[in-house]
Parts: structure tokens; C-alpha cells; sequence
């Protein structure tokens, strides 16, 4: 089965197409992700009546640009997928009315997907992917969440943040210290020549047992070192740095948590934030002292927003069966 996904929540249009006749990476045929930040950098965040305008620009584009990068006519698709939720309402709506009209025109069905549960399979877009069961930290810039993964489509919420999002705090952060939107990664690339120790940050809630999150204060300690500081360039980075540890580290002793309480020795790693170099390098050390530990990240360009994990989860479902009827609806507010 060859299946198109459309990922358009956000400011990121996402096309590929996922063919369920080959295995892991060789199934992803052609992906293309066309990045708006350029256009939301001037507002310092992301304006949700120019994201969706400018998917309508880009949208068709970038499918013909796929399609024929996986050397496919429209006619050869089987399926379509788009990301239905959670997302921005207008921003979602491109995707769904151009994914059901492709659908109805070529006659083949359309299935909704979860922006969320996309994220979550795209470690499986991978050679030897891991296998159920598995915990799963979802971290983006509107998520954090542990779930334990007993099967593909069976999942259970270990623990979520209270407030901000990892990614929510990586960009509040950095813009606090005045680096340009979108800042998670800029910071994370200041946090490299940091000196480690300088800052030391709470590790919030890890003093008390659960699997829940809370990284709002964290930015407020953040804001108060940086007020209370030279502001001098070596000292944004040590304080990136100090955020950076505290974050990271918070996240490994929950993952470590939520592996005990789940019975399960594989993690996956999925979301924006995964593609944070520090985290990576923390849950593969913590990961590897486990017997018979392993985890499993996407590739850096499946971490963050693409069109592959929506193809793939939109794939598993077509191929399961399910499908909707033709009519453009889309779940801004969607739990998983
Ligand atoms: O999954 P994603 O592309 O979009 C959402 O669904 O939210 O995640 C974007 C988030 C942003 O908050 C961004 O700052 C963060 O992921 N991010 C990073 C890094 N790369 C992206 N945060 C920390 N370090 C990075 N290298
Ligand atoms: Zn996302």
C-alpha cells in the first residue's frame, strides 16, 4: 500500500509517501518538510493566519516535488493521511481539505491521524525497529509525555507536564535571554560552549515520586539568574548550559522511572526536543546500564514536524482497516 501523509498542524509542511510493501527506513519513498520560520522569526513566534495561508501556497507543490521523487504517478497512491489534531485549527484544515479531495478524486480512503501518535512511530521508520512493548517520552514544543506502548494503537499515559512543554520551555527560555524564534535549538547550540556546573538548576518534581513534569518554574529561575547576571556572552551560554543540564536530566531520571514502573527495558524518543544532542548522548548512558536496555530515536529530521510520520501511523491504520468517510473535520484539541 502506498500511502501519501500531510502534516500541516503548525508551521511546517510535512509530504511523503510510505509504502507498506517494503520494511522500516526502505518504505519511506520521498519525504519533503518546507519550513515557515523565516516568515513567523519577524513576529518572535508563530502566527496562525500566515501559517495557514502559507501551507496553501506550499501544499500542492511539495506533493507533485514528492511524488516525484518517489517516482510515482498520483494515480499509484492507495491511501491518504493527513494529521487531523492537535494543531492549529486553520493550519489543519489545509491538510484535511486537500487530503480528503485527493482521496475522493482518486478514489481511494482517507484516514485521520494523530499528530501526536505520529510522533511516536517515527522512531519505527527506522532498520531494525523496536518492538512493542515500549515506553515512549513524547517531547515537542506543545507535548511532554510518557506512554507506556503495549501494542501499535494501545497506549497508556505514564505522565505528562503540568505546564509548559519541554520544547514550550527550551523556546520561552531562549527567548528570555533575547535569542530569535524559534529558540530550543538555538539555545541548545549555545548551551555547547557553556560551562558546565556554573548554573545549576532544580530538577523539577524529581524530588517527589511520579511521572509527571513541571518545567514553568524553570524558566523563572532562568530569568532570574539571567537578570541578576553580566549578561556577557559567556554567561548566556553557562546559564544555557545549566537550563539545558536541568532539563535533560530531568527527563532521564523520569524515563528511568516510567521504564521501572512499566517492566520494560526499550525506550523511544520522539517530538522536537529529541533531537537534542545532550539528551540523546544522557538516554543512551542511561539506557545502556539497563540489561537489555536500548533507545531508539528517530533520525534528526523525523524528530521535529514531517509529512513521513504521518504517512507511516496513516499506513498502519489504512492497512488495519480504518478509514473515514469523506468529510473534512479536523480535532485541534485531541487526546491521544
Ligand atoms: O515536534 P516539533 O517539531 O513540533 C511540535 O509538535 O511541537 O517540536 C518543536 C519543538 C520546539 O519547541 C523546538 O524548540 C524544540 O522542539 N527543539 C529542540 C531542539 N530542536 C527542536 N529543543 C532542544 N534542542 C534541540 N536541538
Ligand atoms: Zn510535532
Amino acid at each position: 500500500m502506498k500511502v501519501l501523509g500531510i502534516e500541516t498542524s503548525c508551521d511546517e509542511t510535512g509530504v511523503a509517501v510510505y509504502d507498506t510493501a517494503r520494511a522500516g527506513a526502505d518504505g519511506l519513498l520521498a519525504h519533503a518538510v518546507y519550513s515557515q520560520i523565516d516568515l513567523h522569526a519577524q513576529y518572535g513566534g508563530v502566527v496562525p493566519e500566515l501559517a495557514s495561508r502559507d501551507h496553501v501556497r506550499k501544499l500542492l507543490p511539495l506533493i507533485r516535488q514528492t511524488l516525484a521523487e518517489a517516482g510515482l504517478d498520483i494515480r499509484d497512491l492507495d491511501g491518504v493521511a493527513y494529521t487531523a489534531g492537535p494543531g492549529l485549527v486553520g493550519a489543519l484544515l489545509v491538510g484535511a481539505g486537500v487530503a480528503r479531495s485527493l482521496a475522493w478524486a482518486l478514489e481511494v480512503p482517507a484516514v485521520a491521524v494523530h499528530h501526536m501518535e505520529g510522533h511516536l512511530l517515527a522512531p519505527l521508520i527506522e532498520n531494525d525497529p523496536p518492538e512493542p512493548p515500549f515506553v515512549a517520552l513524547l517531547v515537542s514544543g506543545g507535548h511532554t509525555q510518557l506512554v507506556a506502548v503495549d501494542a501499535i494503537g494501545r497506549y497508556r499515559l505514564l505522565g505528562e507536564t503540568l505546564d509548559d512543554a519541554a520544547g514550550e520551555a527550551f523556546d520561552k527560555t531562549a527567548k528570555l535571554m533575547g535569542l530569535p524564534y524559534p529558540g530550543g535549538p538555538q539555545l541548545a547550540r549555545l548551551a555547547e560552549a557553556g560551562t558546565p556546573g556554573r548554573y545549576k538548576f532544580a530538577r523539577p518534581m524529581t524530588d517527589r515520586p511520579g511521572l509527571d513534569f513541571s518545567f514553568s518554574g524553570l524558566k523563572t529561575q532562568v530569568l532570574l539568574a539571567w537578570r541578576d547576571s553580566d549578561q556577557s556572552d559567556q554567561t548566556k551560554a553557562d546559564i544555557a548550559r545549566g537550563f539545558e543540564d536541568a532539563v535533560v536530566e530531568t527527563l532521564a531520571i523520569k524515563c528511568q522511572r516510567a521504564l521501572d514502573a512499566a517492566g520494560c527495558d526499550t525506550l523511544i524518543v520522539a517530538g522536537g526536543v529529541g533531537a537534542n544532542k545532550r539528551l540523546r548522548q544522557r538516554l543512551h548512558e542511561m539506557t545502556e546500564r539497563r540489561i537489555g536496555g536500548r533507545v531508539c530515536f528517530p533520525r534528526l529530521e523525523l524528530c521535529t514536524d514531517n509529512g513521513a510520520m504521518i504517512a507511516f501511523a496513516g499506513a498502519l491504520r489504512l492497512e488495519a482497516g480504518q478509514h473515514e468517510d469523506a468529510q473534512v473535520k479536523v480535532t485541534p484539541r485531541w487526546d491521544m
